[in-house]
């Protein structure tokens, strides 16, 4: 990865791009400004429909915008009176349903776009991106020879062939059953490392997003929310909808109590809690919501009820190496928390609920009359 503290010249620059399919409509992408670092695997995070698929595609050249610039590798390729086409974009792109071709074999798909080269390039160049993927036995089987996940391999393969400046995935994972899945999800990152080659991957999920990439871009109704790394994403999330979205965190009303925070988990001075962006002045707010991330809830069956708020356990999902509880505090507020499976307590058990000491809680705007948490 390029050292994040040296000014680096942009693989990918978008400057207030925006694209409306019709006038009655939203835009599908809404002023988004955005640059990557070249060798870094970028993730575009969000929910259905929030124009993951409509900027992959301006980026490959299969829409224009209406407005703003995109430039790949230091060249403009569109706005400002520029147009470059997808082919000549240094550009690959791997698409959700692969689109291989299936009258060709996998050697002959890969090589589909280095039609350019001497035939001995060419074969070099299939060989070498074979091994890449790890595929270099199946150069002579046909598409629907293979499985899922080597049809996925293949489909990177001929991107990354004609050694692109980008490759764009477009949720590449998303047809693959969860064990393929989660262990083509490191191989896609290691391959794509390997390759040296900077990559932009849509999907919807979170963990995927955060398990891969080197910067997340979550974006929300055609605009983009937050870009960062992802543990700046998790850890400092600057909206609600970023803290919800990536990280499932728990919302505590919390009201002004001299200079510290009222809540229903007791009183929580002010040194533990931090403006979950720069706008917000804290001093200045009689109430805000607290972030409480599942894992910063610790769950007590032993202490006595003075020292943490008491609760009772009405939800208990197994997850492997920990449980996620639901408990609902006396007040009615209900909280989320995942615990070690050293903790296995039955529904209905009366608990304790306290916070983690070395939590650190982000304060966002609260929001008045919101319905208590499912
Ligand atoms: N060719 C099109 N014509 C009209 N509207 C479109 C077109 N393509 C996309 N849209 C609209 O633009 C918005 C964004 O669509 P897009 O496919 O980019 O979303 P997405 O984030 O990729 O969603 P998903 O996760 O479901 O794939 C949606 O409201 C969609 O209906
Ligand atoms: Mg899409």
């Amino acid at each position: 990865m390029v050292d994040p503290s040296l000014p680096f010249v942009p693989i990918l620059k978008l400057d207030a791009v925006t694209r409306q399919f019709s006038p009655d409509a939203p835009p599908a992408v809404q002023a988004v400004s955005l640059a990557m670092q070249p060798g870094d695997l970028l993730s575009l995070l969000g929910p259905s429909g929030c124009g993951k698929t409509t900027l992959l595609r301006l980026i490959a050249g299969f829409e224009q915008p209406q407005t703003g610039t995109i430039a790949i590798a230091e060249q403009l390729v569109a706005g400002a009176g520029q147009w470059v086409p997808p082919e000549k974009r240094g550009v690959g792109m791997v698409f959700q349903d692969y689109a291989l071709f299936p009258h060709l074999t996998v050697s002959q798909n890969i090589g589909f776009g280095l039609t350019q080269k001497p035939n001995t390039l060419i074969q070099r160049r299939v060989k070498e991106t074979m091994a890449l993927v790890g595929l270099e036995h199946l150069g002579d089987r046909y598409p629907h020879q293979i499985s899922g996940g080597q049809q996925q391999r293949v489909a990177l393969a001929r991107a990354l062939a004609p050694h692109p400046f980008l490759v764009l995935l477009d949720e590449p994972l998303s047809n693959l059953d969860v064990q393929v899945r989660l262990r083509l999800r490191q191989e896609l990152r290691e391959i794509l490392k390997a390759a040296g080659t900077s990559a932009v991957l849509v999907t919807h999920d979170q963990e995927e997003a955060l398990s891969i990439a080197d910067r997340v871009a979550v974006m929300r109704q055609g605009s983009l929310e937050q870009m960062g790394t992802p543990e700046t994403l998790y850890r400092a999330p600057t909206s609600r909808f970023v803290a919800e979205f990536v990280t499932q965190a728990n919302f505590l009303p919390a009201q002004r109590f001299g200079s510290d925070w009222k809540t229903d988990l007791g009183v929580i001075a002010s040194d533990r809690v931090l403006a979950s962006h720069p706008q917000l002045d804290l001093p200045s707010l009689a109430s805000v919501d607290l972030m409480l991330r599942q894992e910063d809830l610790l769950l007590h069956t032993d202490l006595p009820e003075s020292h943490a708020c008491s609760a009772t356990v009405y939800d208990r999902q197994f997850l492997g190496r920990e449980y996620r509880y639901g408990v609902q505090l006396a007040s009615g507020y209900r909280l989320a928390v995942r615990t070690t499976v050293d903790l296995c307590l039955p529904i209905h058990t009366a608990v304790q609920v306290s916070i983690a000491g070395v939590a650190i809680l982000r304060a966002f705007p609260s929001v008045e009359g919101r319905a208590k948490r499912e």
